[in-house]
C-alpha cells in the first residue's frame, strides 16, 4: 500500500506509472462520458460544427484552468470528434525553431497539435509559431549576413490546442492567435459523483452512494483528485477491510491521508495556518507567503490558492493574501478584535 506522506499535496505527488495507467484508462472516451464544464463544451461544439460545415481546420483553441480538470482529455475528445490525429507535446519540450518545423511538417491536414504548458514556450519558438498559426507557413532563414535568404515553407492546415494552468504568463501576441479561449472551472460535486460512479463501475469497485457523495465533496472539484483518492481508498479497503468502500472505510482512509472534511490536505492547512499565525491573517504578499512555505510562487498560485479561494478561505486583495472568517473557523481559531475589524 502507498504510504500517506503528509508533506505531499495530492496534486503535486509524483504520479506512479501504475497511477498514470489508471488515469489514462479512466479518461473519458466520448463526450457523454465527459461530465460537467457545460459552458466550455457548448463553446467547443459550436467551433467544431462550424469547422466541419466550412470544411476548414478547427480554430486554434486555448484551454486554461487549475490542474487536473480535463484539458488533456478534452483535446483528445476534440480530435476524436473531428476524426483527426492529436499530436501531444509541451512548451518545454519544443526548444528550437527547427523542432517546430519538424513537428508541423509531419502533420496530416487538419491534425491537432496539443501543446501542454504552452506558457513555457521560449520566445524564438513562439515567434516561429505565429506565421504558422496564421497562414500555415514557416519562414526559414537560410545562411547568414547579407547573403541570407528567407524561404517560405507551406504547411498542411492544422489546429493548435494550447493548455495552461497559468494563462497570465502567456504573451499577449500568443493569446491573440487563439480563436477560442476557454476557462475550465472546478466541478460541481454532482459532476464529480458521476465521474466517480463511472470509474467505480469500470474498475468493478463497490462504492456505496453515501461514500461516493462524501468522496466527491472532498475532491476539491477536481476529477484527477477524485480518481486518485478513489484508488487510495480502495487500497485501504482491500488491505484493512473487505474491499468494499463505505463510510467507515472512507473516513478512516481520508484521515490516514490527512484529507479533511472539505478536501483540504496538509499543504492547504499549512498555508492557512501560517497565514493566520505568522502573518496575523494577512494581508501578506505572495512572495513572502511562498518563501515562508518554502514553495515556489507558481505552486502557491496555481495549485494551492485556486481552491482555497473557491471555498472562500482565502482572499486576494491589492495588498496581498488574507484569510477569511471561514478559514479561522475551519481551523478552529478565534480572530482577535483587531483581525475582525481589519480582515473581514
Ligand atoms: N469531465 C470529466 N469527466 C470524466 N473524467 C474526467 C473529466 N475531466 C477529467 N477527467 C479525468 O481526470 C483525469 C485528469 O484529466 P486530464 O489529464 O485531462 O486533466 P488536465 O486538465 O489535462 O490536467 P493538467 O493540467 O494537470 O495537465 C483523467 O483521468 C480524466 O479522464
Ligand atoms: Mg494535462
Amino acid at each position: 500500500m502507498k504510504k500517506a506522506n503528509p508533506s505531499e499535496h495530492i496534486l503535486e505527488t509524483t504520479v506512479t506509472p501504475e497511477e498514470q495507467n489508471l488515469l489514462v484508462s479512466l479518461r473519458a472516451a466520448s463526450w457523454p462520458e465527459f461530465a460537467g464544464q457545460e459552458q466550455v463544451k457548448r463553446t467547443l461544439h459550436i467551433a467544431i460544427a462550424a469547422a466541419k460545415k466550412r470544411k476548414e481546420p478547427l480554430e486554434h483553441i486555448l484551454l486554461y484552468g487549475p490542474p487536473g480538470l480535463g484539458k488533456t482529455t478534452m483535446a483528445h475528445l476534440i480530435g476524436k470528434e473531428l476524426g483527426v490525429n492529436v499530436r501531444v507535446t509541451s512548451g518545454p519540450a519544443i526548444e528550437r525553431a527547427g523542432d517546430v518545423a519538424a513537428i508541423l511538417t509531419n502533420l496530416e491536414p487538419n491534425d491537432i497539435l496539443f501543446i501542454d504548458e504552452i506558457h513555457r514556450l521560449n520566445k524564438v519558438v513562439e515567434e516561429t509559431l505565429y506565421p504558422a498559426m496564421e497562414d500555415y507557413a514557416l519562414d526559414i532563414v537560410l545562411g547568414k549576413g547579407p547573403a541570407a535568404k528567407t524561404l517560405r515553407l507551406d504547411l498542411p492546415p492544422f489546429t493548435i490546442i494550447g493548455a495552461t494552468t497559468r494563462v497570465g504568463l502567456l504573451s499577449s501576441p500568443m493569446r491573440d492567435r487563439f480563436g477560442v479561449v476557454a476557462r475550465l472551472s472546478f466541478y460541481e460535486p454532482a459532476d464529480i459523483e458521476n465521474i466517480l460512479a463511472r470509474a467505480a463501475k469500470k474498475l468493478d469497485i463497490e462504492l456505496d452512494a453515501t461514500a461516493r457523495k462524501e468522496l466527491a465533496k472532498r475532491s476539491r472539484g477536481t476529477p484527477r483528485i477524485a480518481l486518485r483518492l478513489l484508488k487510495r481508498v480502495l487500497d485501504v479497503a482491500q488491505v484493512e477491510g473487505n474491499g468494499k468502500i463505505d463510510m467507515p472505510i472512507l473516513t478512516h482512509s481520508l484521515t490516514l491521508y490527512e484529507v479533511d472534511s472539505v478536501g483540504l490536505d496538509n499543504s492547504d492547512r499549512r498555508l492557512l495556518t501560517l497565514l493566520i499565525d505568522k502573518f496575523s491573517g494577512g494581508p501578506v504578499g505572495i512572495e513572502t507567503l511562498a518563501a515562508a512555505l518554502s514553495e515556489d510562487i507558481g505552486t502557491v498560485e496555481d495549485v494551492l490558492e485556486p481552491y482555497l479561494m473557491q471555498v472562500g478561505f482565502l482572499k486576494r486583495t491589492p495588498r496581498g493574501r488574507s484569510a477569511t472568517a471561514s478559514a479561522f473557523a475551519h481551523l478552529g481559531k478565534t480572530p482577535t478584535k483587531k483581525q475582525q475589524e481589519e480582515l473581514f
